[in-house]
């Protein structure tokens, strides 16, 4: 250990002391600037363009040493790996290590090193996989460059050297009994691994690679480790230590450490190949190096409790070592293997090729049985056979369709789901928070056989019972029973899940199983784990340290880890019908998309996600990770809800055709949506989409006032056909656009944060120029057709209108002889909360309403609701005749979603969360004033990226989306300059789904690209 108990601790050298130093030994002029330091003196002065560090070491600084660093950077900067590295530089006599005296005439030794610009990478935020693995990228060519290095310095006694980690054991008492039982955990297992760690591959290593010695390019999108520096911890030891010390550092305040590390390994193995034998150890060495740090910082508390610089790293120190002494030794060790390319686990390869000649027929699960055929089930996250989660989670309707299904393939035993991804678990107890949010575990392990309850089941080899418990909870696995298979030269283990309780009560652990034996009987609910009559069986190649039961799902992030560990039963039985569905990235979907789709069709986010199901506020992908939703209005009372669903299919079952025949359906679905408009709003025509709502309604406007020109508002959106993209600025003033139509008449985006008039009461300005748009068209010797704004503009990004506009606007409109057009597709059935219809927001009323998205539920229908005067100026003899529109199916679903709105009451739903997440977003402007403004009604919310001059910040708001996406949380961006984040998720998003949202948007608006001016 150091003696620090010298008097020369007490002398300080300050900035203009090394200013003077830098100038008589190199003359460099620069200013110099104190920069924090361990013991030494280290100054950063600018000078002529360049930067350096001027380091002033200690009176008993050791020449030797200090030599042995010349030497190590000179022999670095020199090599021909190409990394970036401190130069060093002589002074005006050519030496490079200089001396000068100090207050009290001690003598200290003084060094001149190039400064290398950049981010430490203490303070770059996110740091993410790709940084992690450029990391290890440098942490390895620093091994390369310095694998032909020696010097007799490199083989001093230093405390932070992992190999030499023995001096920690004796200062255990300095901690609590929690903390001294996770040190010990590592140190036993340091100390009994000596010998063999020992003849690991050695050489010079840089020996701290700490996140204040890693440089990070300026680039806040796509940063990359510049260099590592300070290499004065540089020591003699095996290799391995580098790694595992980058990684003690790196995933400090990282979610998931483990999977933080592996990037670091990858990249650091792509440089410089690592062997097994040394990943087998990296587990260890990573705590021990953390040992060592709080080891150090427990000592020097007590020496300098006021020295804050010693104490920096002792919280996320312990935090690390807290969560990796939670990670299974083995497990980490697969893991590392994995990131290296190598068959996570080591006896995989073993394995797969001793099944190659030990073919055991399936049917020897179950012998009593006599069936040897399989009919393969599919339980994947996209499986149509599973229907809605309330479906699958009802076991006796569950049961029945397995029923029916055995009938239909009486011959056959009904099994699958190697690997198959699956989202209807209802447990949450293993959803856990990772470095990308909410993860869920959705990849089945095993095969499940499902046979009836009370099924003998028989071991498949000679064994030995390790696990025989009662797993209960929900879809946990009831008798569970664990069997070891000892084989040569390995072992593996076989997994029997959901048995009866009676199968494992009694069974001795030990106990020791022949082939052929029955070993117990599928159960049923809910003794059996809460599920259908089935057998899991799953292969495992270790048990880890699992006691009482083990993983039959895994987490998708975790799949080639554990697709290693639990092996394909299917190597036994080699039957064509169990052979995994392999999820792979499927780059067919895309190419085929962009070959035979049309390419104006755009696909969100820089990485496309490939949704396969929708439940509640959630939407699903292929490997059943759940992304909360706060884009979809159209999914209005929940993607896929059950009753909606049911409504659907229950008429489709029944009938489905055109309105030329009376049917019930239309005219309920009518009645209830015209029960919720002003009574002057009385007639309805059903059609199939907003587009075509906005364009019959657009008809109706001709039909009414035998005129053409429509007074619209600038990006306003109302549809994709002709008519509608001619009324929608949103389209033609924008990519590919032409420009406004000459019937059409564009008046300014009311917005009053950005707009051309901003702040309050400005409604009667922006209404002026409605009359100015009518005025225009009677200059040209023609009239108004009639006028069509949303209730809040979406496309703007989620404009509201100001106080007395639509009023004003309305009065103008009709003193012209127009109608006016309320285009509630976006807006209505309840969204904006304290009413049903935007409109109402405005104490307004329109002639004509046109309603899309929400009335479906996803279902397409829409419909146009207007007044008796305009229905009967429509209605002029010529059939309105639309073979989708009011079919009675649609109108049955129409009339379940406005069941649903009312019985769930999801206007006041949408009014309570929404004012809710509108103050939560009103929380996190203050703290994060790039939020410009936020507006919206109920759930119909949006915020504007801006700097302090309002300018709209669309790249801001761009990565803000992609990375919510990242978190699992869809969101999109819209309004003029894309700078708008729109906020309209299903009605029932609840206010614990808002904390989700906010809490996610905190950490991405907190990331270094969202900060910087
Ligand atoms: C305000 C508004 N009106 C009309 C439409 C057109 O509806 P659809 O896409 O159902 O044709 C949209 C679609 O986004 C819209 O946002």
């Amino acid at each position: 250990m150091n003696n620090m108990g010298v008097d020369f601790l007490s002398i300080q050298i300050d900035a203009d002391h090394a200013s003077e130093i830098a100038k008589k030994l190199y003359q460099i002029k620069g200013v110099a600037t104190p920069l924090p330091g361990y013991l030494d003196f280290n100054f950063l002065i600018k000078y002529d363009s360049a930067s350096y560090i001027l380091k002033i070491g200690r009176p008993d600084d050791d020449v030797e040493y200090l030599g042995f660093q010349q030497e190590l950077l000179k022999h670095v900067a020199n090599s021909d790996i190409q990394i970036i590295s401190p130069k060093v530089f002589p002074d005006i006599n050519g030496n490079f290590i200089s001396e000068i005296k100090d207050q009290k005439g001690h003598t200290r030794k003084v060094r001149l090193l190039s400064w290398i610009d950049g981010r430490l990478w203490s303070s770059v935020n996110p740091i993410k996989a790709d940084l992690l693995f450029n990391l290890g990228i440098q942490a390895g060519k620093i091994t390369n460059a310095l694998i032909d290095f020696d010097h007799p310095k490199a083989h001093r006694i230093i405390e932070w050297d992992i190999a030499q980690a023995d001096w920690t054991y004796e200062y255990l008492h300095l901690f609590s009994k929690e903390q001294q039982e996770i040190i010990s955990y590592f140190q036993i297992q340091y100390k009994a691994f000596q010998k063999e760690y020992k003849g690991l591959r050695k050489s010079v290593v840089h020996n701290d690679v700490n996140d204040n010695n890693i440089i990070v390019t300026a680039d806040l999108l796509k940063p990359q480790v510049k260099a590592i520096i300070d290499y004065g911890d540089a020591i003699y030891t095996p290799i391995i230590n580098d790694l595992a010390i980058a990684i003690g550092y790196a995933v400090m305040d990282k979610t998931d450490i483990l999977e933080s590390a592996l990037p670091l390994v990858s990249g650091y193995h792509e440089e410089f190949p690592l062997l097994d034998e040394e990943l087998k150890f990296l587990y260890i060495l990573v705590a021990m190096r953390l040992i060592i740090s709080v080891t150090n910082s427990a000592i020097n508390k007590q020496k300098e409790p006021d020295n804050a610089y010693l104490l920096v790293s002792e919280k996320p120190a312990w935090e690390v070592l807290q969560k990796w002494r939670q990670i299974d030794s083995d497990y980490a060790y697969f893991s590392f293997r994995e990131s290296c390319g190598f068959t996570a686990h080591p006896n995989e390869t073993g394995f797969t090729n001793w099944t190659k000649n030990a073919t055991v027929n399936f049917s020897s699960l179950f012998p009593t049985v006599g069936k040897e055929k399989i009919h393969p089930l599919d339980l994947s996250v996209s499986s149509t056979w599973t229907g809605l989660q309330s479906e699958f989670n009802d076991l006796d309707l569950f049961q029945f369709k397995i029923d029916q299904l055995q009938k239909l393939v009486p011959n056959k035993i009904i099994a699958g789901g190697y690997l198959e991804p699956r989202s209807l678990y209802t447990s949450s107890a293993y959803d856990k928070i990772g470095n990308m949010g909410v993860e869920r575990r959705s990849i089945h392990l095993g095969i499940d056989f499902f046979l009836p309850e009370q099924t003998p089941v028989h071991a498949l080899f000679d064994g030995t019972v390790v696990i025989a418990v009662n797993d209960e909870g929900d879809k946990e696995y009831g008798g569970l029973i664990i069997i070891q298979h000892r084989f040569n030269d390995f072992n593996f283990y076989s997994l029997y899940g959901h048995l009866t309780v009676a199968s494992v009560e009694g069974k001795e652990i030990g106990h020791s199983v022949k082939k052929g034996d029955c070993i117990g009987h599928l159960g049923t609910y809910p003794e059996n784990g809460n599920w259908a009559p089935h057998l899991h069986f799953q292969i495992m190649l270790s048990i880890l340290d699992y006691t009482k039961d083990f993983p039959g799902v895994a987490y998708p992030n975790q799949i080639d880890v554990w697709r290693s560990v639990c092996p394909n039963p299917n190597l036994f039985f080699k039957n064509e019908h169990l052979e995994q569905r392999i999820l792979n990235k499927d780059e067919a979907i895309v190419s085929y998309r962009n070959m035979h789709l049309g390419k104006s069709m755009s696909l969100s986010y820089d990485e496309p996600i490939k949704i396969v199901r929708g439940s509640g506020v959630y939407l699903i992908d292929e490997s059943g990770r759940k992304y909360l939703d706060t884009v979809n209005n159209v999914a209005h009372v929940g993607h896929e809800h059950p009753r909606v669903v049911k409504a659907g299919q229950e008429q489709m079952a029944l009938l489905n055709t055109n309105t030329r025949y009376l049917n019930e359906n239309i005219n309920e679905f009518a009645r209830d949506l015209l029960s919720t408009f002003p009574k002057e709003l009385s007639v309805v025509h059903f059609v199939n989409s907003g587009s075509e709502a906005n364009e019959l309604a657009l008809r109706m406007t001709q039909a009414y006032t035998a005129q053409r020109d429509i007074i619209a508002v600038e990006i306003g959106y109302h549809g994709n056909t002709n008519g509608c993209i001619n009324i929608s600025s949103y389209k033609f003033d924008g990519k590919g656009g032409n420009g406004a139509p000459e019937h059409t008449h564009i008046v300014p985006l009311p917005d009053t944060y950005r707009g051309i008039y901003q702040g309050e009461n400005k409604g009667a300005k922006y209404a002026a120029h409605i009359q100015e748009q009518i005025d225009i068209i009677k200059s040209k010797g023609r009239n108004l057709a009639g006028f069509i704004c949303e209730s809040i503009i979406s496309c703007g990004g989620q404009v509201e209108l100001p106080d007395n506009y639509l009023k004003i606007a309305y009065d103008s409109i009709r003193n012209a002889g127009g109608l006016c057009i309320a285009d509630e597709v976006q807006t209505g059935c309840g969204r904006v909360g304290s009413h049903f219809w935007g409109f109402e927001l405005h104490d307004v009323i329109p002639d004509i309403v046109t309603i899309g998205k929400p009335i479906g539920n996803g279902h397409p229908l829409a419909a146009v609701v207007c007044t008796q005067e305009v229905a009967d100026a429509f209605a002029n003899g010529m059939e309105y005749f639309n073979t989708f529109g009011g079919n009675p199916v649609s109108c049955a679903i129409g009339k379940e979603v406005l069941n649903v709105i009312k019985e769930e009451k999801l206007q006041l739903n949408a009014l309570h969360v929404g004012n809710y997440l509108k103050s939560g977003l009103q929380k996190l402007q203050i703290a994060y004033p790039i939020i410009g403004d936020i507006r919206g009604q109920g759930l119909f919310l949006g915020f504007e990226l801006t700097d302090t001059d309002k300018n709209p910040l669309h790249e801001k708001a761009t990565y803000l989306a992609n990375r919510m996406r990242e978190f699992g949380i869809l969101m999109s961006t819209d309004g003029k300059d894309h700078n708008a984040i729109k906020i309209k998720p299903p009605m029932i998003f609840s206010k614990a789904n808002a904390d989700e949202l906010l809490s996610g948007l905190k950490i991405a608006l907190n990331e270094d690209f969202m900060k910087k001016k």
